[in-house]
């Protein structure tokens, strides 16, 4: 067997992670991983997730298996976050609590497999890392889609150049908000126009909603999804509270099935079960259990997540304007528009690793940083070195 083992490429992100690790300069930067940090560089448990956790663990709770759909309480609040509380959608709606919101993906592609191996699914470009693999994991065709931007506006008409090719049945997976990697999203009527689009040519959207919150707020990050919740029969949803519970390896997420043909929840559920079931059985519990209490009384935690949310945004505009203050070339301005962790910058390869090499700011070579790996006192050093490597 091993004589067939192929030479497989690392991940690209990890292993510039390592290097930023092995770098001994002081000043540097790890704009890097899709993770929040505060002003202090940490990724710190939220105050909210300690209190439940420690609610938990007076509680001791029994560790007997949940069902197969995960919690069940949590898949309820979960929907409901999502959807928004007064959702007529959460009668039609078959949720199932998935490892993460990775985990929520693979589960969709494998259940788009499952019914229709032929599917194709259109990927944003640039697009999340993971998207592809993923769907390519579950052995369906992956399609690109530009996704580029006009002055931080999304430039919708190269969006529907490339999806022209798009039939009916295929998949189209839009990010919910915060767009990983570019920042950019779609303006309200925009995303009506998907919505024409996936109901004139019968094609599924998927809405990856993985930073919700972390964009102008929980209502409003997730109006698009809504808004396609309110007018197409049948669409899938991967979410997460890696992100906006900072519960990242908990690996708490979930998968939705939306259907207004509501015989079909049964065998939709099952389907999804079944799925599941043949690979990890049942998602870990710890953390849809905090995120139930949070849930459950959500003021203090979304209070907290607004100050993620807000330094960002500080950050963003912070940076912005210096930039402008500084001459600094136009595109680059385009950060103050964008959402969410990260932006994309106009920055070639070789300025990327010059960035790195001359000035130990660590970002992906195709641009991509993580805009709350900075600390304020950061900025200036940030401002001044994109402006030396754009030269
Ligand atoms: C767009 C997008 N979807 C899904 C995920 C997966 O999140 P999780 O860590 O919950 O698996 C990420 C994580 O970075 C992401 O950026």
């Amino acid at each position: 067997m091993l004589e067939n083992l192929p030479v497989v490429e690392g991940d690209p992100l990890w292993a510039l992670l390592h290097q930023f690790n092995a770098d001994p300069r002081s000043q540097k930067i790890d704009m890097l991983v899709g993770v929040y940090r505060d002003e202090t560089g940490q990724t710190p448990v939220m105050q909210e997730v300690q209190k439940a956790e420690l609610k938990l663990t007076k509680e001791a709770a029994s560790k007997s298996y949940k069902m197969l759909s995960g919690n069940l309480e949590f898949n309820d609040h979960i929907t409901k976050f999502v959807l928004g509380n007064n959702s007529p959608r959460f009668d039609e709606q078959c949720t199932i609590q998935t490892v993460g919101g990775t985990g929520a993906l693979r589960v969709l592609g494998d259940f788009i497999a499952a019914l229709s191996p032929q599917t194709v699914i259109w990927n944003t470009e640039p697009g999340y890392l993971n998207h592809r693999p993923i769907m390519e994991g579950a052995g369906l065709k992956v399609e690109s889609f530009r996704w580029h931007h006009n002055g931080g506006i999304l430039d919708i008409e190269q969006c529907f150049e490339d999806l022209a090719k798009a039939k009916e049945g295929d998949v189209l997976i839009l990010h919910g908000s915060c767009h990983n990697p570019s920042g950019v999203d779609p303006l309200i009527d925009q995303w009506q126009q998907f919505i024409d689009f996936c109901v004139a040519k019968k094609v599924i959207p998927l809405i990856d909603i993985a930073y919700q919150g972390f964009g102008v707020g929980p209502e409003e990050d997730a109006a698009g999804l809504r808004l396609f919740a309110e007018q197409v029969d049948f669409m899938l949803v991967a979410t997460s509270c890696s992100k906006n519970m900072g519960l990242y390896c908990e690996r708490t997420g979930a998968a939705m099935v939306l259907s207004s043909d509501k015989s079909q929840h049964q065998p939709l559920r099952t389907l999804l079960e079944r799925i599941t079931r043949a690979n990890y059985s049942m998602p870990p519990n710890h953390g849809s259990a905090v995120a139930s209490l949070l849930f459950s009384e959500p003021e203090a935690w979304l209070k907290e997540l607004s100050v993620c949310r807000n330094r960002i945004n500080d950050l963003r505009l912070g940076l912005g304007k210096l930039l402008s203050e500084m001459g600094a070339d136009q595109s680059l301005q385009a950060v103050t528009r964008q959402k969410g962790m990260f932006s994309m910058l106009p920055l070639t390869a070789e300025q990327m690793t010059a960035l790195r090499e001359k000035h130990a700011i660590y970002g992906m070579l195709n641009g991509r940083i993580n805009i709350a790996g900075l600390k304020q006192e950061q900025v200036s050093y940030l401002a001044n070195a994109l402006i030396d490597v754009m030269k």
